[in-house]
């Protein structure tokens, strides 16, 4: 089985060659990212294996199914960045819809705690030995109203973390989650109440800038923003608006709207012509981490085993439980349901 894997980085080699120990899989790993210029790197695969910023657009699943390709393993669990409409019918893609929730979700507190405890800012100062605690005042988490939205597998473990910290937990989800215990408002209600708010909710056409000029006007001044979830869920111009009028507090960000231009690569000895990330990483209640929630060691090997298992699964049996189409959301469409691939 020969699986092209695209956008390697260091730490993706070292737990896909743990995982496939027995040599089952010939992996070809190309640092480049999959896209239509590249996609010829995959000639005689079985699969590709992608990650979140792998552009899988209409002209790269055309050029894939061509080379008679047949399935798309992200080893992610977001799936926006595939056409999976139009991949419907023409080849398969399968995902890793749990890795390691709790990394996300911890990584969420940890930039949340570093913000209003101004970590960063104290971090910096004693290794040069300035022990000036001017400026570093901060707030207690106890008692404050934390907004979620999106109450899946990541956003329930935040929200189990945030009620340690005694915080009051409000949530918005499109499916609510029955009998959980957890307290649903509109969305609405959760910009006006909430005093932090994080996003754990996938990108979709529907919630695309959900935070917007006029919804930050509708949340209460001073607001602390956390998403670890997709960076588009947000306006960044918008954002860097609101935080300049002192409407919003602070930002945590580990994704951002146009990442896959900067994201996963050392720009340090560079002029980065991305004049909304430059302004929002000058601001010194912005933290900006590169989409680094999912990277602990637990997380990488979960990614790894899935992914291969993932592969395997559908090659057997044609079928894997991880499969993913455009109509999955929608279960009662899909074939998914009835334990079939979706087509
Ligand atoms: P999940 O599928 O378990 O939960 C997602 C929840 O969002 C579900 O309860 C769903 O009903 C809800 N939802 C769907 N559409 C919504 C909408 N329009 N508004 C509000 N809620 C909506 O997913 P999980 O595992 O909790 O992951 C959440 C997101 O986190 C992923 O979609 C992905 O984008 C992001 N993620 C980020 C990572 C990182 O390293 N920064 C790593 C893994 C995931």
């Amino acid at each position: 089985m020969k699986i092209a894997f695209f956008d390697a980085k260091d730490y993706d080699r070292d737990s896909f060659v743990r995982a496939n120990k027995d040599e089952k899989y010939e992996i070809s790993f190309y640092e480049t990212r999959l896209t239509k210029d590249t996609c010829r790197l995959a000639e005689g695969s079985d699969a590709v294996c992608v990650f979140v910023n792998d552009d899988v657009n209409r002209e790269v699943i055309d050029e894939l199914v061509k080379m008679n390709i047949r399935l798309i393993a992200l080893r992610c669990a977001g799936y926006n960045n595939v056409d999976i409409e139009y991949a419907y019918g023409k080849i398969h893609v399968v995902r890793v819809p749990a890795y390691s929730p709790y990394a996300v979700a911890e990584h969420a507190m940890a930039l949340l705690l570093t913000s209003v405890r101004r970590i960063h800012k104290a971090y910096i100062r004693t290794k040069d030995f300035n022990f000036s605690l001017n400026g570093l005042t901060g707030f207690d988490l106890h008692g404050k109203t934390v907004g979620v939205v999106g109450t899946g597998k990541i956003g329930r473990i935040f929200i189990d973390i945030c009620r340690g910290f005694g915080m009051n937990v409000i949530a918005y989800d499109k499916f609510p989650a029955k009998d959980s215990g957890i307290e649903y408002v509109t969305l609405d209600e959760l910009w006006a109440r909430s005093d932090i708010i994080s996003f754990h909710c996938p990108l979709t056409d529907e919630n695309r800038h959900m935070v917007n000029a006029e919804t930050i006007a509708k949340m209460k001044k001073g607001v602390v923003l956390i998403n670890t979830s997709r960076g588009a869920l947000i306006d960044a111009e918008a954002l860097l608006e609101g935080i300049k009028a002192r409407q919003i507090g602070a930002a945590c960000l580990d994704v951002y709207e146009e990442e896959s231009n900067v994201f996963f690569h050392d720009y340090s000895g560079h002029i980065v012509d991305d004049d909304i990330l430059a302004r929002l990483i000058s601001m010194p209640n912005v933290i900006v981490t590169s989409h680094q929630a999912f990277l602990t060691e637990e997380a990488l090997s979960n990614i790894a085993d899935t992914t291969l298992g993932n592969v395997e699964e559908f090659f057997r049996d044609e079928y894997s439980v991880n499969e993913v189409c455009y109509k999955c959301p929608q279960l009662k469409e899909c074939k998914q349901d009835h334990n079939k691939k979706c087509f």
